[in-house]
C-alpha cells in the first residue's frame, strides 16, 4: 500500500467512501450526499491553503483518504488544525487508518503545527481507539450537539500536541 497526494483523478473513488460514511454511519453529522464537484472544491481550497490531503492507495485502487485543515478562523489558531480519516469499508482493520494519519502527523510537523485535533462521534469506537493508540488523548466531551438518525450525538474531541 502507498500513501500518496491525493488528486482531482481520485476524486470518484474518494466521494465513494465518503457517502457511505454519510449514508450508514454517524462517523459524518451529515446526511447529504457531496458530488463530485463539491468535493473538487474541497480538495482545490485545502491545497490552495498549503494543507495535505492524502490517499492510500492498494493495487491501483483508493482504500482510504485523509486530510487536515483550519481548526478555527482566527489567526491565534493557526498552528492548530483539524483532520478527518475515511478508509473503504471492506479494507477497515487492516492497519490503513493508522498509517494515514501517521503520514498526517509527520506532514503536521513538518508544517510547523503544534496541535491536531479529531472531533469524533462519542459511539465511534473504532476512531476513538485509533486515535489514542496514535498518542491522541480526550480533552473534551460536548453531550448532544449533534442530531442524526433521529437522536442526539456527543462530540468527543482529541488532541495531540506535536
Ligand atoms: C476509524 C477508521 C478510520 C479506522 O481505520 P482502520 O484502517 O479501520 O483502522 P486501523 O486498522 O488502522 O486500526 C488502528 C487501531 O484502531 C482500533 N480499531 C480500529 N477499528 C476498530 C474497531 N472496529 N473496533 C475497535 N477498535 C478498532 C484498534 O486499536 C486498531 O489497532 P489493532 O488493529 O492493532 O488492534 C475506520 O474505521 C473508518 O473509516 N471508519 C468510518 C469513518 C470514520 O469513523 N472516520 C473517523 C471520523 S473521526
Amino acid at each position: 500500500m502507498n500513501i500518496e497526494d491525493a488528486s482531482e483523478r481520485d476524486l470518484p473513488e474518494i466521494i465513494v467512501i465518503y457517502n457511505d460514511a454519510i449514508a450508514n454511519s454517524t462517523a459524518v453529522f451529515s446526511d447529504q450526499p457531496v458530488t463530485v464537484e463539491r468535493q473538487r472544491a474541497w480538495l482545490n481550497a485545502r491545497l490552495s491553503a498549503g494543507h495535505p490531503v492524502i490517499v492510500a492507495r492498494l493495487d491501483g485502487a483508493v482504500v482510504g483518504f485523509a486530510s487536515y485543515g483550519e481548526f478555527r478562523p482566527w489567526p491565534g489558531y493557526r498552528r492548530t488544525v483539524e483532520h478527518s480519516v475515511y478508509v473503504l469499508r471492506s479494507r477497515r482493520r487492516q492497519g490503513i487508518g493508522r498509517r494515514l494519519v501517521g503520514e498526517l502527523l509527520d506532514r503536521a510537523t513538518r508544517a510547523g503545527m503544534h496541535a491536531v485535533v479529531a472531533g469524533v462521534d462519542a459511539e465511534n469506537q473504532a476512531s476513538l481507539r485509533m486515535h489514542e493508540q496514535l498518542g491522541f488523548v480526550q480533552v473534551g466531551r460536548m453531550p448532544e450537539v449533534a442530531r442524526k438518525f433521529d437522536r442526539w450525538l456527543d462530540l468527543v474531541l482529541l488532541q495531540i500536541t506535536l
